[in-house]
């Protein structure tokens, strides 16, 4: 039986880590989870159900009838696929901000630690390395600069027919950066057993072999 892996890979947003961790994923035949997919799919519901953040009851009472799991590269919210519909700047927002309520986290912290319990996966977030998976065999911390990781999503907008001024996008990004490290409950902060990887001068083909060779 091949030894249990667990890789956590944590960071900002646009330093790649989904790339990275689809890849890794791929390479070495194991489950990825995308831990950042079900912070929006909460977001999600919550716009669809029009329950706002102070909303705390009525949160409470949809996130016990929340189901949420991956399947063949899908994300599912209650049974529904949920992909494309969980990338938009309004999601984004939504799932910076729901993912600092104690009771989102509670939730989708503990789903996330049943994924990753028997089995071997990738799991990349905010949090994993510090809080998710603290025992994760390796913990990768990837950034970029926000110059960098802003102009990778202004071209990922453009390539989907939903252009932004850079300028906004830079400041949507510095935003969200901010929220995700400054709440109190397991904010953004690499894990002191991670590896930093700066990835502002590195293409993603790159940044894999970097990280396949720390691994070996
Ligand atoms: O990685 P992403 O941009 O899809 O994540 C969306 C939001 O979810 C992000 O702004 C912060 C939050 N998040 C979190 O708090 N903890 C995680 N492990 C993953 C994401």
């Amino acid at each position: 039986m091949m030894d249990k892996r667990r890789i956590a890979i944590d960071g900002p947003s646009g330093a790649g880590k989904s790339t990275i961790a689809k890849g890794l994923a791929a390479a070495l035949k194991i489950d990825y989870i995308d831990t950042g997919a079900m912070y929006r799919a909460v977001g999600y519901k919550m716009i669809r159900e029009k329950i706002g953040l102070e909303d705390r009851e009525a949160l409470k009472a949809m996130l016990a009838d929340t189901k949420i799991d991956f399947s063949a590269g899908n994300i599912l919210l209650d049974g529904e696929v949920i992909n494309d519909r969980i990338r938009t700047p309004e999601i984004s927002k939504m799932a910076s901000d729901c993912s600092a309520l104690p009771e989102v986290r509670e939730k989708l912290v503990l789903l996330q630690r049943e994924m990753g319990q028997a089995k071997s996966v990738v799991m990349d977030g905010r949090d994993i390395g510090t809080n998710v998976l603290t025992d994760a065999e390796y913990k990768f911390f990837l950034t970029a600069s926000l110059e960098e990781r802003a102009r990778r999503r202004w071209l990922e907008l453009q390539e989907k027919g939903t252009p932004q001024a850079l300028a906004d996008v830079e400041a949507d990004m510095a935003a969200r950066d901010y929220n995700d490290s400054h709440r109190p409950l397991n904010p953004l902060r690499k894990a002191e057993d991670a590896i930093e990887v700066d990835s502002t001068d590195m293409n993603a083909e790159e940044v894999m072999a970097y990280i396949m060779n720390l691994m070996k």
